[in-house]
């Protein structure tokens, strides 16, 4: 113990340079070591939680044993900096530079257009660098299991996979995907030639060379090969961490502190420390006791040490896997199936074996197989060693084992299986990977070898109940029995009865959960019984339809098409409209030297500022208390309203939304006061401590049913109407009532809010730098909140790591309560929330509860639809109301409904205020009418499609607000979708499909959308420019857009490009800022670059007229000449431009108007197959056709198009809030909220740009298309609604059906009611048994 007093000294090495520290705190993760104190900001923070891989790095170990090094990624925001003595650190930034040499990784993400928002690339760059570093030829599988652990909210992934393609050295197989067949042997279809012109040219990329690495230091060798193990302690101010080197210490340090636990992967205890507080005063780091990573192979199985990672668990088991007999190995078979999806690479190759059983996990993927395989550990204490079987008196409560305290657990005896053993493992997860599983089991039996007798049986659940479960009477019963339907029908039975599950059970989906139990055994049941029948043990075949329950779901993700014009033979080679042109500061964002809000330097004096939030939905603020905080060492102040000294509260309409609560909260997660400190953990501990007396008020409103009742809305509701729905009604054939709920959506963009507030100058001057879409809302609202004009103010965005609708309003209230800190101290403030804040205070999506009713005739035409929709605004108006507008004006979507009618309310409840989201409302509404189209085509049992065609708006038109317009491109998206997708056959290869498979269903969907662009509120379609040329030819364009991911900087290159006639290389876009341009407009409604476009042309044109006589002079001469003669002839280089777009309006008392400027046409095919025992389905292949215009770059286009389609996939499929029954948001990270990662792309995902199309109303005949594609992510939500049709029809259910969105696993299983969901459900319509004999 006495070695254990010194202070260690930790040595390891960042990027090649050698980092040494005496004084470590052990809460000091590597990504705040990183951007803070090395000030390497290249590596992001996205959730601190291991969920999202923005932090991804490369750790280098050398391996004294094998003299090999061993190199992993892994995420920094979980790995303690004490942890990484002897380690090399590779991060984006040791890799390449656009100064030095970039690296071929950053280079082909960057070109193949893998960098929108650009704050994922660096560790989609640093998993895919690791992954070279290990395996320089990968298979595309390698590269899709590298990524698995990486989010990426803009870019939809395709252009990502597409570039780390290029490292591969496959062909373009269909790999028998879809049909069955393959292209290879003529029996499948022959993936469609990427012919015309291509996106990039991998002909132009730099070549991996695996000499250019940075070599492992040999200091750190002659370190593990020579510097004697000592034992490490760091102290920190709440923490002494302890790192010895012996098991003997180790017992002995744990017999010590019994409550301190042993962190080897941080991957449980980091994310309890974080986000649920706890402190631990000492913690025990056994990395380097040799004795928990052997590996000792035995006859009868194999013991490995429990500190081995899950990667290397893995890479064992599939070694023995590779050696050994299959039948020797099924228990390895069954682990390795279940480590290739559990977590992200990052995860598993830190995530030790011994962590994941003693953290008892509920719903652990590897607990219940090793139970099941009937697993033994070794522990050790300082009263001796014994072992422990892992059975069902292991795993004894929530989190809890029978491990006493003082045990150190060694290793894991996983035995070999015998002759006639059989083990699998199944989970369902509400995310194919990278997810915990909602259940999860391992089933083992024992046949007798040809009786087919059950001599034993071993069933263990996860995620039913606060443990690992033992099925125990369930296998006693089947314990002697033959292993046929007559048995499993009974044991279901007896299932249900032993694993009970009650409603109120944390996590709820009872039903769904009780429902895979059952179909997890069913399945288990198929497999053993075709492995039976392939001995000969049992005679009669399983019958090919209900095999397809044990058939896999395809997985193998090809490429796609991108298809679009070329720019025509007469247009000059120097002019880049029209061609893809890669993301301007893609090979900065590559890199990691784009500089995002938070990456700005810390300025001297400069205060951190952490906010106090409601912890109730609705109270009377009694007190707040801060004084214990304001005790805190780094504290240095406390932001309350009382501060404020201007406006207090922003108004919208005729309500007013505090910035800081005064006297009462509405919801949990308001802002109540803020804690400004000297660093972010400090002002985070100050905030912890900050207390706030509530006295509750009554019978908060937290749905819209609520709402409705207590007539809690916001005025004015709004209506619409054409023509007579009431009369109409009399006459129609049909008449049909249904509704849908369509959830929110959190917008999850990588980058959390931020912003810094700078106080300068004398005279009350304030710089913000901020990540928001709306630089001048947030400048107006930081003048008015401290009471000064908005000329002392100036607002800078650089970039934004994605916005999505969701850094307009929040952020202007975030940034003013930053202002006020900065004004109150004096001193720049920042302000960067976590992504647990982010997503408790800013609000989502609204959720929608849409209700219809609709007439209809014999023949599919559709003459009368009543519409009502109820948003759910929560506390505050915020945009609801322009939201519900937008919703009533899209309720046709492409369909000519001639008596047509909508209300739309805003509903007022104690839930946080929800805001604008891509799309604004519109999603929400056509998702409304195309759930009407769906049930009149289930009850007129014809495809959807038809009724669909038969009711679209066809020649001159008129929509219900009285708008003109052409729908000519509309149909021409529509026919070319048909005609791509090969939409007939396709109807019929699915109907085939559907007759030969009984619990694998496909679906299919076609659907249109007529997308308005532009602002209704005439006054925010302008937008201004302020263009200067200097001397040396070099131009610099300001305008009044932001880029946060679009293209939008990109775009405008093009345009200056094309009008000044100088290549893109000479203009240059440095920032946003207010001072350059005043009076912008928000970067919203598709709008982007049709106004900032037209602003800068007008500024360029007026600048080249400038030029003319310096041209006419000297035709011949260089454009250097020309504005360095320009300048000499006193010719002004500097011009604004000013584009008045058009003056929309709409008029709600006389429901009409033209809110639009133009129309943005799309069609979406989606081909789904869905599992109908868990829910789980695939997108096997979707084609896109949209009309938008002549588009300016195809490569930004496209990439808009394929990321929206993925986050409208997204909103329709998985995205679910959950809230407590306290109005309390539940999910507050990637744990809990699963936005789309690689495995949900479409395995073919097809974009075609729909050819010879002009829009005489936006520059270039371009059209916008930021929002537009979202809702087109619902053809997958209509797919998985028509394989639920096919699964129900089994059932006899035919006709309309509810399905709301998302279509979870959960929704579209239970949707399904096949016998197992009847079974578990309200009615139980079949005995399941009987059933299944039936169809065997
Ligand atoms: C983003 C993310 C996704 C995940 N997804 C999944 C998933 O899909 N499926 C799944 O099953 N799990 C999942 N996990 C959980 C993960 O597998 C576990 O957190 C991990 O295995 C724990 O290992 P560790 O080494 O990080 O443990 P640590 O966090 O280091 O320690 C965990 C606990 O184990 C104890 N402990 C560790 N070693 C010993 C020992 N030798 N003797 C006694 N006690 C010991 C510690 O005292 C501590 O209490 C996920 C985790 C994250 C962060
Ligand atoms: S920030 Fe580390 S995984 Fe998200
Ligand atoms: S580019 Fe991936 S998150 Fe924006």
């Amino acid at each position: 113990m006495a070695e254990q007093e010194k202070q260690g000294t930790l040595c390891f090495f960042v990027n090649g340079r050698k980092v040494t520290e005496q004084h470590v705190d052990p809460e000091t993760m590597l990504l705040s070591f990183l951007r803070e104190k090395l000030r390497l900001t290249g590596t992001k923070y996205g959730c601190g939680g291991g969920g999202c891989g923005a932090c991804t790095v490369m750790i280098s170990r050398f391996q004294p044993g094998t003299r090999a090094i061993l190199h992993f990624s892994a995420n920094a925001c979980l790995l303690p900096v004490c942890q990484l003595h002897g380690a090399a650190i590779t991060t984006v930034e040791g890799i390449g530079s656009t100064k030095t040499r970039l690296h071929p990784v950053q280079e082909r993400l960057a070109r193949a257009h893998g960098s929108q928002c650009g704050f994922c690339s660096p560790g989609m760059v640093m998993s895919i660098y690791t992954l070279l570093r290990n395996k320089p030829q990968p298979y595309m599988a390698d590269i899709i299991e590298a990524l698995g652990g990486n989010l990426c909210r803009c870019t939809g992934y395709r252009p990502i996979v597409d570039g780390c393609r290029t490292f591969c050295q496959e062909s373009t197989c269909c790999l028998g995907n879809v049909d069955g067949g393959c292209c290879m042997n003529g029996t499948g279809t022959e993936p469609e030639l990427n012919d015309g012109p291509q996106l990039f040219n991998k002909k132009d990329f730099l070549p991996l060379d695996a000499t250019q690495e940075l070599i492992f230091p040999p200091e750190l060798i002659l370190m593990a090969e020579t510097e004697p193990q000592r034992t490490q302690t760091f102290r920190g101010e709440r923490m002494t961490w302890v790192s010895p080197v012996s098991l003997e210490e180790l017992v002995q340090l744990k017999s010590s502190h019994p409550r301190a636990p042993l962190v080897m992967g941080n991957t449980s205890i980091g994310p309890e420390i974080k986000f649920k507080g706890l402190v631990h005063p000492v913690i025990i780091s056994p990395t380097r006791v040799a004795e928990l990573f052997e590996v000792t192979e035995t006859p009868q199985g194999v013991w490995l040490g429990v500190g081995c990672s899950l990667s290397q668990v893995r890479c064992v088991l599939e070694g023995l896997v590779g050696r050994l007999p299959g039948e020797r190995t099924e228990l390895y078979q069954a682990l390795v199936k279940q480590l290739s999806s559990l977590a992200g690479q990052q995860i598993r190759n830190v995530a030790t074996l011994g962590g994941n059983i003693v953290s008892a996990l509920p719903n652990s993927d590897l607990n219940p197989v090793l139970a099941a395989g009937r697993c033994r550990i070794r522990v050790t204490s300082e009263g001796g060693q014994r072992e422990i079987p892992l059975d069902q008196d292991f795993f004894v409560g929530f989190r809890k084992t029978a491990l006493r305290p003082e045990d150190v657990v060694v290793s894991v005896f996983l035995p070999e299986t015998r002759k006639g053993e059989l083990v699998r493992a199944y989970r369902q997860a509400p995310r194919k990977e990278n997810a915990l599983a909602t259940v999860t089991t391992g089933m083992r039996v024992l046949i007798g070898v040809g009786s087919g007798v059950v001599q034993d049986l071993s069933i263990f659940y996860g995620g039913l109940g606060p443990t690992t479960v033992s099925a125990t009477r369930t296998c006693a019963l089947v314990v002697g029995r033959i292993w046929d339907e007559e048995t499993l029908s009974q044991a279901y039975d007896l299932l249900l009865e032993e694993l009970v599950l009650p409603p109120s059970v944390p996590g709820g989906k009872v039903e769904f959960r009780r429902s895979l139990t059952l179909s997890f055994l069913f399945r288990f049941y198929l497999e053993v019984h075709q492995v039976l029948t392939e001995e000969g043990v049992i005679q009669h075949q399983v019958p090919g339809p209900v095999r397809s329950a044990i058939r896999p779901l395809p997985s193998q993700i090809q490429p796609g098409l991108q298809k679009f014009q070329a720019v025509s033979e007469a247009q000059s080679p120097q002019d880049p409209v029209g061609r893809p042109m890669m993301h301007r500061s893609a090979l900065s964002q590559a890199t990691g030297e784009a500089v995002y809000c938070d990456d700005v330097p810390r300025i001297e004096g400069e205060l951190f500022l952490v906010l106090v939030t409601s912890s109730r939905p609705h109270a009377k603020i009694l007190e707040v208390d801060a004084s214990s905080a304001l005790q805190l060492p780094g504290v240095v102040d406390l932001v309350t309203w009382k501060d404020v000294p201007g406006k207090k509260v922003r108004t919208i309409e005729r309500y007013e939304e505090e910035l800081l609560a005064e006297k009462e909260v509405s919801c949990v997660g308001q802002l109540i006061c803020a804690v400004v400190a000297d660093s972010r953990a400090q002002a985070k501990q100050g905030a912890v401590a900050v207390k706030v007396r509530y006295e509750d008020l009554p019978d908060p409103v937290f749905t819209v049913e609520e709402a409705i009742e207590r007539n809690s809305i916001f005025e004015p509701q709004r209506k619409i109407e054409r023509g007579n729905v009431t009369e109409a009604f009399k006459t129609v054939d049909h008449i049909h009532e249904g509704q849908i709920r369509i959830g929110g959506q959190e917008h999850f963009y990588m980058e959390t809010q931020s912003m810094l507030v700078v106080p300068v100058g004398e005279e009350a001057e304030y710089k913000v730098y901020v990540s928001s879409q709306a630089p001048t809302f947030t400048q107006d609202a930081v003048a008015e909140t401290l009471d000064i004009p908005s000329n002392r103010v100036s607002c800078h965005v650089k970039r934004i790591g994605g916005a999505f609708g969701g850094k307009v309003t929040k952020t202007a209230i975030l940034t003013c309560i930053t202002a006020v800190a900065a004004w109150k101290t004096g001193r720049a403030v920042r302000c960067v929330l976590e992504r647990g804040e982010d997503m408790l205070i800013t609000g989502a999506r609204h959720p929608v509860l849409g209700k219809y009713k609709v007439g209809f005739m014999e023949d599919g035409r559709i003459m009368a639809a009543d519409f009502q929709y109820y948003a759910n605004a929560g506390n505050t108006i915020d945009e609801s109301l322009l939201v519900v507008e937008k919703i009533l004006l899209h309720m046709d979507n492409a369909y000519s409904v001639p008596n047509l009618q909508g209300v739309a309310v805003a509903c007022r409840t104690n839930l946080p205020s929800n805001t604008a989201f891509r799309g604004f409302g519109v999603p929400q509404s056509i998702m409304v009418v195309e759930s009407m189209v769906t049930d009149v085509a289930a009850q007129l049992r014809r495809p959807t499609h038809e009724i669909r065609e038969l009711n679209m708006y066809r020649g001159p038109s008129t929509t219900h607000y009285k708008m003109d317009f052409d729908p000519e491109n509309l149909m021409r998206c529509w026919e070319h979708c048909k005609t791509v997708a090969d939409h007939a056959a396709r109807l019929r290869a699915v109907a085939q499909f559907n007759q030969q498979n009984r619990w694998k269903k496909r679906g299919m969907a076609l659907v249109p959308i007529k997308y308005g662009i532009a602002f209704a509120e005439g006054f925010l379609n302008q937008a201004a420019a302020l263009v200067h040329i200097y001397k040396d030819g070099s131009v610099l364009v300001s305008h009044g857009g932001t880029e946060m991911g679009q293209g939008l900087h990109t775009k405008i290159l093009q345009v200056a490009s094309r009008e000044l006639q100088v290549p893109t290389s000479k203009i240059f876009i440095s920032e946003t800022s207010t001072s350059c341009v005043p009076n912008t407009c928000p970067s919203a409604a598709s709008f982007g670059t049709d106004a900032n476009g037209m602003a800068v042309k007008n500024a360029c044109q007026t600048l080249y007229k400038r030029l003319e006589p310096i041209r006419k002079q000297d035709p011949k001469g260089s454009w250097e000449n020309w504005t360095r003669k320009a300048f000499f002839d006193k010719i002004s280089m500097s011009a604004t431009g000013f584009h008045r777009g058009p003056d929309l309006h709409m008029d709600w008392g006389r429901m009409k108007g033209q809110p639009y400027a133009y129309f943005t046409y799309g069609a979406c095919f989606t081909e789904v197959e869905l599992d109908c025992l868990t829910g789980d389905y695939r997108a096997l292949m979707t084609d896109l056709v949209m009309d938008i215009g002549r588009s300016i770059n195809p490569s930004v286009d496209i990439g808009q198009i394929e990321g929206a389609f993925l986050q409208g996939l997204g909103l329709y499929t998985m995205e679910e809030l959950p809230f407590s029954p306290r109005g309390e948001l539940l999910a507050r990270g990637p744990a809990q909220y699963k936005v789309p990662a690689l495995c949900d792309l479409p395995l073919r995902l097809n974009v075609h740009l729909l050819p010879d199309s002009d829009n005489p109303h936006a520059i270039y005949s371009s059209k916008g298309i930021g929002e537009p594609v979202l809702f087109l992510g619902s053809s997958v939500f209509y797919a998985i609604k028509d394989a639920v049709a096919a699964a129900r029809a089994e059932s006899g259910l035919e006709g309309p059906f509810t399905l709301d969105s998302p279509a979870t696993p959960e929704r579209a299983c239970l949707a399904c009611a096949t016998p197992f969901t009847q079974k578990v459900g309200p009615t139980c319509l079949s005995r399941l048994g009987k059933y299944i004999l039936k169809e065997l």
